[in-house]
């Protein structure tokens, strides 16, 4: 279990606070971070994987605070950075020979197996002799993956690991995700809802540096039901709404608007529709920007 506490964050050159006074707690299991661009989600990785100090708060991995205790706490940790350029040059097993030995696995034996064991997972396996350079997104993605967890930590951070990938790279990195979740916790950050929907129990939505929600996520979507309507009409209708009414989006089909709104009761000609974290998501951010 991680606690935040009061955790802010002022950039040397930073304007505004990236973190304002953000405290939540993350169980096992996989926890979504959601939030649009500069709401705050690498920061906040950043201080929990111990590779930056937040400006003020504390955070408690077990109920040991994380600061005083780096080096303990690095051992159970596997982190996954938004933008990472592995090595190029390498190819996979070189480069997770690297990474053992960076982590202290001295034993070649114990090596061998860790990464044979890695590659396996993340479905690598007949690519081993490719280097990273010509690996596509998606292969680099699991690639990451395998370097976060070869040494089995009890907490990976993975920052905006689906940016990019293609449909088929991303349910299989979604899946990848789910199955090395077991007696895990691993913290998954994202602006694309859809991404975790299935994933995770447990989110917390960061707005401007700030908590916008934490919890569980059905209460969340549940936070919205019975009050969320579709209707389909004239842009005019759609701009009666956006007045009136939080909208949560907003599809051109043939000329036709179809409009999701949440109001207590339908403000004009709707059908009743079932909320996804999407139309909670928007909800919660004040509804769809022009
Ligand atoms: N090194 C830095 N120096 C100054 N300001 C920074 C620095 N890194 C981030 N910021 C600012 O801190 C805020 C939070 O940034 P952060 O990168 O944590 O957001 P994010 O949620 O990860 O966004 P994205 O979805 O684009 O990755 C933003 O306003 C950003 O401009
Ligand atoms: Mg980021």
């Amino acid at each position: 279990m991680i606690e935040i506490k009061n955790v802010t964050k002022i950039y040397p050159l930073g304007k505004k606070k990236a973190l304002d006074n953000v405290s939540f707690e993350i169980p096992e299991g996989i926890f979504g971070l959601i939030g649009r661009n500069g709401a705050g989600k690498t920061t906040i990785m950043r201080i929990i994987a111990t590779v930056m100090d937040q400006t003020g708060g504390s955070i408690y991995f077990d109920g040991k605070e994380l600061k005083a205790n780096r080096a303990e706490f690095r051992k159970s940790l596997g982190y996954l950075p938004q933008s990472t350029k592995l090595m190029p040059r390498l190819n996979i097993v070189e480069f997770l020979d690297y990474v053992c030995i960076m982590k202290g696995i001295k034993d070649k034996k114990v090596r061998k197996a860790k990464i044979a064991d890695a590659i396996e997972t993340v479905g690598l396996v007949g690519e081993e002799r490719k280097r990273l350079g010509n690996y596509s997104g998606g292969m680099l993605r699991r690639a990451g993956i395998a370097q976060a967890i070869i040494d089995e930590p009890r907490v990976l951070i993975i920052d905006e690991p689906t940016t990019g990938l293609d449909p088929e790279e991303r349910l299989y990195f979604l899946n990848l995700l789910s199955k090395i979740s077991v007696g895990r916790t691993i913290i998954f950050s994202t602006h694309i809802t859809a991404d975790i929907e299935n994933l995770c129990r447990n989110i917390c939505i960061l707005e401007q540096g700030q908590v916008k929600y934490v919890g569980d996520k059905g209460e969340f979507i549940d936070s919205i039901k019975g009050k969320l309507w579709e209707h389909s009409g004239t842009p005019e209708d759609e701009a009666m709404l956006r007045r009136d009414a939080i909208v949560t989006s907003v599809a051109y089909v043939d000329g036709v608007a179809k409009v999701r709104y949440v109001a207590d009761g339908q403000l004009t000609d709707s059908i009743a529709v079932e909320p996804t974290l999407e139309d909670a998501y928007i909800h919660a951010l004040g509804g769809v920007k022009r």
